[in-house]
């Protein structure tokens, strides 16, 4: 893989997200890891599973060692375009909308929390009531 530093887009590299055909963002920088898929020591599974997103955390998290840094030179095929990044990040609004969601059934629970002590207490004096006139 030639090391040009060309400036890549988040949408065109998260269409790489195959087994034959896998680009990672990895701190700001781009990599085409395909020949890498069979070789790579933690499998192919958790590198197609960090495609499509920055992959920075996964891949610090896993605490890689140097020569695992060294090797990552010889799949480098440029920088992400930061700016498409954040683009990404702003579509996530639809998660405030599941958020409200939430909200909503938080409220409908709320109501049955109040509602069924009430409910046993009187069911509680019913009981009471017709056991005494027994
Ligand atoms: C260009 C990118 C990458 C390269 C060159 C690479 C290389 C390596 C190497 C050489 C190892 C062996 C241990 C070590 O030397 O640290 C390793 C282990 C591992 N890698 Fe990666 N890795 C890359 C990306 C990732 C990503 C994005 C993930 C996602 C979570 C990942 C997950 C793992 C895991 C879980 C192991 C541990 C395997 C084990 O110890 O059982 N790697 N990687």
């Amino acid at each position: 893989m030639a090391s040009d530093s060309k400036i890549h887009k988040f949408d065109e590299v998260a269409k790489h997200n195959k087994a034959k055909d896998c680009w990672l963002i990895i701190s700001g920088k781009v990599y085409d890891v395909t020949p890498f898929m069979d070789d790579h020591p933690g499998g192919d599974e958790v590198l197609l599973s960090s495609t499509g997103k920055d992959a920075t955390n996964d891949f610090e998290d896993v605490g890689h060692s140097d020569s695992a840094r060294e090797m990552m030179e010889k799949y480098y095929i440029g920088e992400i375009d930061a700016s498409t990044i954040l683009a990404k990040r702003n579509h996530i609004p639809p998660k405030q909308a599941a958020y409200n969601r939430d909200k909503s059934s938080d409220f409908f629970i709320k109501i049955l929390q109040f509602l069924v002590p009430l409910l046993i207490l009187g069911l509680a004096y019913a009981v009471r009531h017709f056991t005494k006139k027994d």
